[in-house]
């Protein structure tokens, strides 16, 4: 993320004219468009991904725990349909025919947003993304961006492996699925990290984020390089995860024959860290509902709000930094 990106942002004053005149309708329930009067509660439109992992379950719970009913909201939630984009714009667009009062998007994919976000932009609804950005990204046609930086959170994974791997030696990435912004920002910022390593890439694949698929890819990976790998960089903690079954079942031990290296955070990579099945962990931390929330309140409000709010994510490193947290880990 350029460092453009983490300047607080002023609206343009047509816009924050037009926002501020639309917000006023809204609280007085001339819009006609959606929203009523103060007391009636504020409907947010959830954009969701749904069900993907440890990770994106901890979010998207976290999200529906924080808009409430009692905090005042009336949360909608549309998670896609098999992680389908064409689900998702459609729920958006319902979302703007609604004339909900704000729309959170995590996108499944990066790009191919530009028509919805122009659309509820029209119908002065604002949009938040969470989590995932979009390609090309145009800060003007959504509020802000609440996530981990992904770039600096790789980066630290990339400084890493270099300071682990002085002298070298090989590695393979194992990817989140093509088309998700989140992969090219991973693996951006860990070859920023990286550096002047001498450590040397000899693959990169998908395995969709998922556990089952990083055992098979890396299964393939160890054969094509008869087991000469030292470091898995995978981009999710399943991913890490299904790699340290591929090298127990090669006859590897990790930690010794092989390192791996994952992001997330999530409590099953927490403990395999304690228990030296992972490396190394770089949160990823999916717990902003409250910045979320916020975040809102003060785009209603019709207020200036960064354009990147970056979610403070610890890297863990070692078992004894996995056992001091995993009693209080909340996902
Ligand atoms: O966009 C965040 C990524 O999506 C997480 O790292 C991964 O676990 C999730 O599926």
């Amino acid at each position: 993320m350029s460092a453009k990106k983490r300047t607080r942002v002023a609206f343009g004053l047509a816009a924050v004219g037009a926002l501020t005149i639309g917000l006023a309708a809204c609280s007085t329930g001339d819009s006609g468009d959606g929203g009523g009067s103060s007391d009636e509660l504020t409907t947010v439109g959830f954009v969701a991904v749904g069900p993907e992992g440890a990770w994106r379950e901890a979010n998207e719970q976290n999200i529906q725990d924080t808009f409430t009913e009692e905090a005042g909201y009336d949360l909608k939630y549309a998670p896609a349909t098999n992680l389908d984009q064409k689900s998702q714009i459609d729920a958006f667009t319902s979302f703007v025919d609604e004339g909900v009062d704000v729309i959170l998007l995590s996108a499944t994919e990066a790009s191919g947003w530009e028509d919805s976000l122009k659309r509820a932009q029209e119908a002065e609804i604002p949009v938040i993304l969470l989590d995932r950005g979009i390609e090309p990204d145009d800060d003007s046609l959504y509020v802000t961006r609440i996530a981990p930086d992904n770039v600096e959170v790789a980066k630290e994974v990339g400084a890493w492996a270099a300071a682990t791997f002085p002298d070298g030696g090989n590695y393979v990435v194992l990817e989140g699925p093509a088309g998700v912004g989140v992969v090219n920002e991973r693996n951006t910022g860990f070859d920023e990290g990286l550096g002047d390593s001498s450590l040397t890439k000899l693959d990169a694949q998908t395995a969709n984020w998922s556990a089952e698929e990083g055992k098979s890819v890396f299964e393939t990976m160890l054969k094509s390089a008869g087991n000469d790998i030292q470091l898995v960089f995978a981009q999710n903690d399943e991913m890490g995860l299904g790699a340290a079954q591929a090298a127990e079942e090669a006859g590897l031990v990790v930690g010794e024959d092989v390192k791996i290296a994952t992001i997330d955070g999530t409590k099953n990579a927490m403990q395999a860290l304690a228990d030296g099945q992972l490396s190394y962990v770089h949160e990823y931390n999916p717990l902003f509902g409250d910045t979320a929330l916020e975040v809102v309140e003060k785009a209603l409000a019709g207020e200036d709000v960064e354009s990147y709010i970056v979610v403070p994510s610890e890297a863990f490193d070692s078992a004894e930094a996995a056992q001091a947290v995993l009693a209080d880990r909340k996902y």
